[in-house]
């Protein structure tokens, strides 16, 4: 089987060598857990060490912000940008009617976010840079611009039916309040191969950082939590001692 290498130190051991190529994995945590430093670092280091392009769609942050706390760990996303080797999406000024000079928002949307539209955009952006790997971050984020929870629903099974469909390797991010959770609206683990669980626990008056791989449909993986830390390269997993 091909594997795309996760570029996280420590992690592809816990998967059996890597994420199986062309699966879409769902990334879950609480807020500052993580999710979007390990999804920024997949498509950094596959940029850098694995010649691999990519694609950031932000539901959520503003693509200038992202840049910016990207760069406390050496990544330049910018200049990645520049080169064709990566983009960013810009889906959040959308939402806001934020005058952007992004090259790649999501521009004329109304309140509402049209998802056949975005996902039509997203196909295209991929294929403009060649994107090998993708990112989705964040599910939840898209509620403040959809109907209901329904919208929510459908929109994300569409997503992950295009990610699987395209099949290039893809992570999509959701959110939980609860450490307890798998994911914030009981189905996105449903439809998405994979489910990795990042975590905060408190202990000793600190917070620990953990990484579980809960499932990974094709591939024999541990399910065991490891400790993990935010280092200033970014994550590191400590894959050998459980
Ligand atoms: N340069 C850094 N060095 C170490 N830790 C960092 C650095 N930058 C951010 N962090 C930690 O990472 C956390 C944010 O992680 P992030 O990936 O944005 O989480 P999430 O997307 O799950 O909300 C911060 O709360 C901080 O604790
Ligand atoms: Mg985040």
């Amino acid at each position: 089987m091909e594997r795309t290498k996760s570029g996280v130190p420590g992690f592809d051991e816990i998967i059996g060598g890597g994420f199986p190529k062309g699966t879409c994995c769902l990334i879950t945590g609480t807020a500052g857990s993580g999710k979007t430093t390990f999804a920024v670092q997949f498509l950094y280091r596959g940029i850098t060490e694995f010649g691999e392009n990519g694609v950031y769609v932000s539901l959520e942050e503003r693509p200038k912000d992202l840049r910016q706390e990207m760069i406390n760990f050496g990544w330049d996303l910018g200049k990645m940008e520049k080169e064709k080797k990566l983009a960013i999406i810009d889906v959040g000024s959308a939402r806001e009617s934020i005058k952007t000079n992004e090259q790649y928002s999501l521009k004329n949307m109304g309140a509402r976010l049209n998802i056949s539209a975005l996902s039509a955009h997203i196909f295209e952006v991929c294929r403009e840079v060649k994107a090998q790997r993708i990112v989705i971050d964040s599910i939840p984020s898209l509620q403040l611009r959809l109907k209901d929870e329904a919208e929510v629903r459908r929109a994300t099974s569409l997503f992950s039916n295009l990610l699987l469909e395209m099949e290039r390797t893809s992570l999509m991010i959701t959110e939980i309040a609860d450490t307890h959770d798998v994911s914030r609206y009981g189905f996105e683990e449903y439809v998405t191969r994979g489910v990795v669980v990042m975590r905060l626990i408190p202990q000793y008056g600190e917070l620990k950082r953990t990484i579980q791989a809960m499932k990974m449909r094709g591939t024999h993986h541990s399910t065991r939590t490891y400790p993990m830390e935010i280092s200033s390269n970014g994550i590191v997993v400590h894959s050998q001692k459980p």
